[in-house]
């Protein structure tokens, strides 16, 4: 059990972000806005910071951490860049991509931050604040996503403080996130590019950079050994609903979460909220987090329309599968 400590919850600024990188160098836990979600973040050197950020977010230690840097010249520290890595960073980077690589020999960030694996996940944020708190840190931050492990990711500093207060000193609120959904995850280990999480980034835009579509990586039922994004469970953004997806009509007591500007038949919705009445999948990627968590809030069984698979759709379906997962 994690003792209760006090959160502050601060506007970002120059000074609360001294202070925020005070209290990483004291091996505090600083909650932070990133252009996908809210991370919570680590000094991603200090293992005692780390176990304490395990410990906060009720996360299993076999998960391994990003870490978050600047720059690729800050990220060459701490990973080996092949031909394809550099690619895809000077493609994407600021931004939301992370790639998986090799650890370099010398690398810095703490053994139970990567789980003991021999690979290291990085990325370099583009949003302002972010920025603004690595450079005044001057060190890699290790950010999960600011929830309690297995909850919907926070978008809001709000969502942050509900899911944490007691277990953080800090989050600095740099108001709502504008992607919505977490970064893709590629990994370019043993000469092979796979995707490990669609993401902010999408498949064909990868594709795009690499000349050539990219395949994803073996499940965790295909994969014997351990799984290769560990965190990629099945039921992962719990909402505490049931979700029933791809509503074609609505059964009774259910809330609706829409996409577009279609009624659907059957009995009126306890609640509704529309990912994006223009049909427009960025928008609804930025809307998708927070309309759950309202949602899960009014009502026990949230129907969702379909939601087209292509760009950015793919990250959405892929949270709301996981979401509608049978729990473990
Ligand atoms: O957009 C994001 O990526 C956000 C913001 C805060 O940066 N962060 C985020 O972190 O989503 P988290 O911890 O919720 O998800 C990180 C994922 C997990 O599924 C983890 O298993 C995977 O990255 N991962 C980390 N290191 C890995 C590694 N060496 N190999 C494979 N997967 C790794
Ligand atoms: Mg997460």
């Amino acid at each position: 059990m994690t003792e209760t400590i006090a959160t502050k919850m601060v506007p970002a600024s120059p000074d609360t972000i001294r202070e925020a990188a005070a209290t990483l160098a004291a091996g505090g836990l600083v909650a932070f806005p990133t252009e996908t979600v809210y991370g919570l973040g680590a000094d991603a050197t200090n293992d005692r910071a780390v176990a304490g950020l395990f410990a906060a977010k009720g996360r299993p230690t076999f998960n391994p951490l990003i870490s978050h840097v600047l720059d690729i010249e800050a990220a060459r520290k701490l990973a080996q860049f092949g031909e394809t890595a550099q690619h895809l960073a000077a493609a994407f980077w600021p931004g939301p991509l992370t790639l998986v690589l090799p650890k370099s020999a010398r690398c810095p960030v703490a053994e139970l931050a990567t789980a003991g694996l021999n690979s290291i996940a990085i990325r370099v944020p583009r949003h302002p604040v972010a920025r603004a708190l690595l450079t005044e840190f001057g060190k890699p931050i290790v950010a999960p996503s600011a929830n309690r492990s297995g909850h919907v990711s926070p978008t809001t500093a709000q969502h942050v403080l509900s899911d944490l207060a007691g277990r953080i000193d800090l989050i600095i609120d740099g108001g709502p996130t504008a992607v919505g959904v977490e970064s893709t995850i590629v990994a370019c280990l043993d000469g092979e590019i796979t995707m490990l999480r669609p993401g902010g980034i999408s498949r064909d835009e990868i594709a795009a950079v690499l000349g050539q579509p990219i395949s994803d990586a073996p499940t965790i039922a295909e994969n014997d050994e351990a799984p290769l994004a560990p965190g990629m469970l099945a039921s992962h953004y719990a909402p505490r609903a049931r979700l029933r997806l791809h509503a074609s009509r609505l059964e009774p007591q259910e809330a609706l979460l829409a996409f577009g500007s279609a009624t659907l038949p059957g009995t009126k919705p306890s609640a509704v909220l529309n990912l994006s009445e223009r049909g427009d999948l960025i928008e609804a990627a930025a809307n998708l987090f927070a309309h759950l968590r309202a949602l899960d809030a009014q009502a026990s069984t949230i129907a969702v329309m379909p939601i087209p698979h292509e760009g950015i759709g793919e990250a959405i379906n892929d949270r709301l599968t996981r979401a509608a997962a049978p729990r473990i």
